[in-house]
């Protein structure tokens, strides 16, 4: 795993000044008229002085786009993420499937280190990729009619008694999760995607969502949510043994992909509010200050689920949050990588807030749905969360220089190792 906020991979893939003006001059003559619309004058002028290119800027980091597994899931998070559900059209077969992904896996992969799109209309703002992911689920329908094996898994989430789904926020047939350090790289690259994926499919639902600006905390701190308190401690650690185990699947067309379940949950701030600091931290069963437990005293210890009080009640109380969500079986794990929201407030509310819910894991009925349970039984967290949204999305595998994202799927192609 590279250092946090390096970049996996950072300088790898990152161009020179005169290869990006060859690629912009070289799109003009393909007939793209990107650098004819800004003038060729201006094309040429992206080179940094020497001076200017000695200081690093986090906008030229790049993550390596093709490889075993999907970046934008073992990536240190950026700062914000779009989720985009497309639905395809009727008219959408299996060849179209192929092709779509295709060409939005080559969108996808020059974005990613600081290219423009082929036909880009606004090239000058893919130059600075800030660690920009792109990463790809499929929905039930789009297996179906790529005419593939999907796992059992792959269909909604069996329902929950907290649940008020809308259905402007749930299911769809192609997810696309765009993440970077920087908001107009992920405005850009959404639309130069969602351009190309328009003769095949619509747009169902997108959500922005956002954590620390980049450089306002250090690398490598845990990201907190609206509720303030610490929130992605206990997670399985990207490169490590257990990750792999808890997040990769290994069977056929998706070996080397995972699963993503995306759940938009509203979080009810100004009830939050009348919660005082104590009862917050019983809630989750962790410390707001730092995020330890209230067992411990730093954020990664671990807590002591069998400590009691002078008068015997558990110290983590029996309906905080982490008792619940955490389970004896090892193998019912997932890893959370979510986002914060903050909507425009409504009906005389101040706020309209929550949390992009977004975990992945090898198997969402082995993995996911036994802790969702759990937490839908008991969590005094409910009281204060609504889940009005969710998708199941099975993430295919990584491909390589010429391939594209799905191709184990509509090809038969091996996965790269
Ligand atoms: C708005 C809704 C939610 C909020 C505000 C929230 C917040 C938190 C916080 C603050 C922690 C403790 C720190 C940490 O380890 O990350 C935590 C832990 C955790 N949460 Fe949530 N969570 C929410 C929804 C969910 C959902 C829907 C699931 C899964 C179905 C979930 C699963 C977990 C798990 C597995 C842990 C780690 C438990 C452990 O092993 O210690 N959370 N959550």
């Amino acid at each position: 795993m590279p250092a946090p906020g390096t970049g996996a991979g950072s300088g790898r893939g990152g161009m020179t000044g005169s290869t990006r003006r060859q690629f912009l001059l070289g799109g003009a003559v393909a007939g793209v008229g990107a650098a004819t619309a800004i003038g060729a004058d201006h094309a040429l002028n992206t080179t940094p002085s020497t001076e200017e290119a000695s200081v690093p800027l986090n906008g030229q980091e790049t993550v390596p786009f093709h490889g075993t597994h999907q970046a934008g899931i073992d990536t240190d998070a950026q700062a914000h993420g779009l989720f985009v559900a497309l639905d395809l059209l009727d008219t959408t077969d299996r060849d179209d499937l192929a092709r779509m992904m295709r060409i939005l896996t080559d969108d996808a992969a020059r974005l990613t280190q600081g290219s423009p799109a082929l036909a880009d209309s606004e090239p000058e703002l893919a130059l600075s990729p800030a660690r920009l992911t792109v990463t790809f689920g499929f929905g039930p329908r789009f297996v179906a009619r790529a005419q593939g094996e999907a796992p059992g898994w792959l269909k909604a989430l069996p329902s929950f008694t907290v649940d008020r789904l809308l259905p402007e926020f749930s299911d769809g047939d192609v997810l696309l999760q765009i993440a970077a350090d920087d908001p107009l790289t992920v405005a850009h690259a959404a639309r130069m995607l969602l351009k190309d994926a328009r003769s095949f499919a619509s747009v169902r639902w997108s959500q922005q969502g956002f954590r620390r600006a980049h450089g306002s905390v250090r690398p490598g701190t845990t990201m907190r949510n609206l509720f303030g308190q610490v929130d992605g401690t206990s997670n399985p650690a990207p490169g490590t043994a257990d990750f792999d185990q808890v997040v990769w699947n290994g069977e056929g067309w998706l070996a080397g992909g995972t699963s993503a379940v995306v759940r938009r949950i509203g979080m009810d701030l100004d009830k939050w509010d009348r919660l005082d600091r104590g009862g917050r931290e019983q809630a989750v069963g962790r410390f707001l200050s730092n995020g330890a437990p209230l067992t411990g005293t730093n954020e990664f210890d671990e807590p002591d689920f069998e400590a009691t009080t002078p008068i015997g009640f558990p110290v983590i109380p029996e309906f905080s949050h982490v008792r619940r969500a955490r389970s004896e079986n090892p193998a019912e794990r997932i890893f959370r990588r979510g986002y914060n929201y903050d909507d425009r407030p409504a009906g005389g509310a101040v706020s309209r807030s929550g949390l992009i819910f977004v975990s992945f894991q090898a198997d969402v009925a082995r993995q996911f749905v036994p802790v969702q349970t759990r937490l839908d039984q008991l969590d005094l967290l409910n009281e204060w969360t609504v889940p009005i949204g969710s998708a199941v999305f099975v993430i295919p595998p990584g491909c390589s220089e010429d391939g594209f994202v799905g191709d184990t799927l509509l090809t038969g192609k091996q996965a790269p190792q």
